[in-house]
């Protein structure tokens, strides 16, 4: 996939991809969009004491290196799966000033989980070990993680630009896929996505969103009582 590094609203760089007319993160703030979504509304809100997340779309590593920070400030042990079909080059990797702009005594760290091994687990720091899968998505129900999960970021391009991408058989796998009081969250608040969470057993809440977003969605596995009580 052909991308161009551009710089967002508060200073962090995101991709944009000409052919279809897209980024990889809101324009108002890549940074400051990653951590309202995905720290904030999902990790920060997840009650493990060790965390089994899965991403759907490592792209530039931005939620991934938010995620490795944030589980040293949380002293959680985090395995972070993440599936990505298109992988950005290491040298592309290397020119987004992510580090810069969050933490640049951490710049090795965002530098390692661009070269780690693909399709094994590498760890990358005392508390994160990551896990890239170069796969479609669209195989995730017929090759599901090998643990279920707690937590998950889905970060896929916008559904006017990859409706394949937002379909009920994907969130239904996602469900199956996913432990007890799992939480996803994600920037796209569109009704029809809502409604897919909604088919596939989540429980979904509308929270305000990050600059320039109105809203965004967090989903959650709820643990329903099977005794019936007379
Ligand atoms: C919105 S971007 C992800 C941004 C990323 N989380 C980040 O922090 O940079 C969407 C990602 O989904 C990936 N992708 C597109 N189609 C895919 C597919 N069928 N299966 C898996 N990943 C896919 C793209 O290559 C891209 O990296």
């Amino acid at each position: 996939m052909r991308t161009i590094i551009e710089t967002t609203d508060d200073g962090s760089h995101t991709l944009y991809v000409p052919e279809m007319d897209e980024h990889y993160h809101s324009t108002h703030g890549a940074v400051q969009e990653s951590m309202h979504v995905y720290i904030d509304a999902g990790l920060r809100h997840c009650n493990k004491a060790e965390i089994n997340l899965l991403e759907i779309g490592f792209g530039t590593g931005l939620n991934a290196f938010l995620a490795l920070l944030e589980a040293e400030k949380l002293q959680k042990k985090i395995h972070y799966t993440t599936l990505e079909l298109y992988p950005v080059s290491v040298s592309n990797a290397a020119s987004l000033n992510f580090s810069e702009i969050i933490d640049p005594t951490q710049r090795v760290s965002f530098e390692k989980l661009h070269t780690a091994a693909w399709e094994e687990w590498v760890q990358i720091s005392p508390l994160f070990w990551l896990k890239k899968m170069k796969m479609d998505l669209r195989d995730l129900p017929v090759t599901p993680p090998e643990e279920k999960v707690d937590l998950i970021f889905y970060d896929a391009f916008a559904p006017e630009k990859q409706p394949e991408m937002w379909r009920q058989e994907i969130f239904n796998g996602l469900f199956s896929c996913s432990r007890d009081n799992a939480i996803l969250t994600t920037y796209c608040a569109k009704g029809a996505v809502r409604r897919m969470l909604q088919s596939a057993g989540f429980t979904v809440e509308r929270l305000p969103g990050p600059p320039g977003k109105r809203e965004i969605l967090r989903a959650r596995k709820d643990v329903h009582d099977s005794v019936s009580t007379r």
